[in-house]
């Protein structure tokens, strides 16, 4: 066993006494050196300087009884020893300077002695643990015998040695995270593995997290339910404020995120107190952050930083404390590369990014999801409603194959199950009904990809054709060639293109050659196939 080391403060009452009566009154530091089986080897005897004579004659006292014990006395400069700033200053800065080793002895902080609040300090220090310590306590014996040294306890504050609390922690954990996936239990091991860590870190942290993911795959859902994670634990008093950037545009944005000063402007006939300042010790989630303007991004990026901004036409700055979460559903780090998103404020928002699979990448949990939109809907119609086995079978076979991208994420699934659940006779979803949804959904699915569209139609003129050039366009051809050319980027052949553009007159037998109508189209504006797709 390693030999033990007491840390405690003179107790000025409980351990006083001058006369030889104080060898038959109960002084609890001296007594925790005259257990009969525990040797104290070391003593560090905390005190007020007025108390120098009681700690000197404690410490003989203790040499007496029990030689083996080394103390040492530690006057601490304390002038009210119930001023709780003052008590926690001088023991913290003590431990810190203590050369504690852990490996070669145990500590115990006695806290039976010194006033409350130096009780509160000790523990406190001991749970952070500055003082590497258990926490000791002392009692008298039943009834008082010279010598009888009572009793003592040790609390040790490392939860994690107490099994049923450890069992209770991993209780709560496991209804946080179910919580988090809305009681799903879902068997993707990748979505589990995030919100295991989701779950962590919105308990743990108030930094930015940036949840990334196609519309529908449960971003604002997410972002709520860890805000209400966090109001059940008492770690939040502010609301859930929630705006998707993509509607705040032009000058109206900078207003309703900032707020803005009476008669900042025309039309600011009151004050408002915008976005941030609502969602002050709350929560500000802002959805599509990528759409965000230029201006904004910068009074942002102040706002998250230093906690304070000015709001639109104000000279003085106001203060809002919130968790900024972010939701994108494109690549931020393109953004950056392109100048259309602040570098400085990526790096700011890009500490917990979550990239939340769309559900045709996780296949395995259509069928948990199926199940829980179907209780949902029972639930909200009081009208149970179940698959024919043929009926599940054929649905999910379609659900979980490569013709399902289920492009809206939750949002087509749930509306797909409402269409099921509502046209289900008697409560049955048949083969015939499943089979009309399914061609329903491959109909919603067939057309364009608007998320691919947007990332590769970007249609430059200037770049193509040089801005001389592009100026000199009549708004007419430019609007075709832009047209065209959107086209062109999304085919995969010029023949293709060709098809798709000529299309009326290819079925009306007027045009034989498509692809080359398209080539000279392409040649008239010094453009070609392979300089487009390049
Ligand atoms: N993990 C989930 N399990 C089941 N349904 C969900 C989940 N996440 C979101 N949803 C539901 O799916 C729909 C779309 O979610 P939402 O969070 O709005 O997506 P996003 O913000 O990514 O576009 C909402 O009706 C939401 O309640
Ligand atoms: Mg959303």
């Amino acid at each position: 066993m390693k030999p033990i080391v007491v840390i405690g403060f003179l107790g000025t009452q409980l351990d006083s006494g001058k006369g030889s009566g104080r060898w038959e009154k109960w002084r609890p530091t001296l007594s925790l050196t005259q257990h009969p089986h525990m040797a104290v080897a070391r003593m560090e005897l905390l005190y007020t300087p007025r108390h120098q004579a009681l700690a000197e004659l404690l410490k003989a006292d203790i040499a007496g009884v029990s030689p083996e014990t080394a103390v040492n006395l530690v006057p601490l400069a304390i002038e009210d020893p119930w001023d709780f700033g003052e008590v926690y200053t001088r023991l913290y800065d003590w431990a810190r300077a203590y050369p504690f080793d852990a490996g070669r002895e145990q500590y115990w902080a006695h806290i039976t002695t010194g006033t409350h609040v130096a009780q509160i300090c000790m523990f406190l220090l001991a749970e952070s643990r500055i003082l590497p310590a258990v926490l000791a306590q002392t009692s008298p014996p039943r009834r008082q015998r010279e010598g009888d040294p009572g009793s003592y306890a040790l609390i040790d504050l490392d939860l994690s040695r107490y099994d049923a609390i450890a069992q209770r922690h991993a209780a709560e954990q496991r209804d946080a995270v179910a919580f988090l996936k809305r009681g799903i239990a879902t068997r993707n091991a990748r979505f589990n593995a995030l919100i295991d860590e989701v779950e962590r870190v919105a308990v743990r942290s108030r930094a930015p997290i940036l949840l990334v993911g196609p519309t529908g795959a449960g971003k604002s859902f997410l972002a709520r339910r860890m805000f209400e994670l966090k109001k059940a634990r008492h770690q939040m008093s502010g609301a859930f404020v929630e705006v998707n950037c993509a509607t705040l545009r032009g000058d109206g944005a900078a207003s309703s995120l900032f707020g803005h000063r009476k008669g900042a402007f025309t039309g600011a006939a009151s004050e408002r107190a915008g976005l941030l300042r609502s969602a002050d010790q709350g929560v500000l989630f802002l959805d599509e952050i990528g759409e965000l303007g230029a201006d904004e991004q910068a009074m942002l990026l102040m706002a998250i930083e230093e906690k304070r901004f000015y709001p639109v036409g104000a000279d003085r700055e106001v203060t809002s404390d919130f968790q900024l979460i972010a939701g994108t559903n494109r690549d931020l780090r393109e953004a950056v590369a392109a100048g259309r998103f602040r570098e400085d404020l990526f790096a700011r928002i890009n500490l917990w990014t979550y990239e939340l699979p769309g559900l045709a990448q996780r296949p395995e949990d259509l069928e948990p999801n199926i199940e829980h939109l179907l209780a949902q809907h029972a639930h909200e119609t009081r009208r149970g409603v179940r698959f024919n086995a043929e009926a599940r079978t054929a649905y999910l076979r379609f659900a979980q194959g490569p013709d399902a991208p289920w492009r809206g994420n939750f949002r087509d699934l749930s509306a797909s199950i409402t269409r099921l659940a509502t046209l289900a006779e008697g409560g049955r979803i048949t083969e015939p009904l499943v089979q009309a949804e399914i061609a329903r959904l491959r109909w919603l699915w067939a057309r364009e990809d608007p998320s691919a569209r947007a990332a590769t139609t970007e249609v430059d003129l200037d770049a193509l054709l040089g801005a001389e050039q592009a100026a000199a366009l009549d708004l007419f051809d430019r609007l075709q060639l832009e047209a065209v050319l959107r086209v062109c980027r999304q085919s995969r052949t010029l023949s293709d293109a060709g098809r798709k553009l000529f299309q009326a007159s290819r079925a009306a037998r007027s045009v034989v050659n498509d692809a080359d109508r398209l080539r000279k189209y392409l040649a008239k504006h010094q453009l070609s196939w392979d300089r487009l797709v390049a």
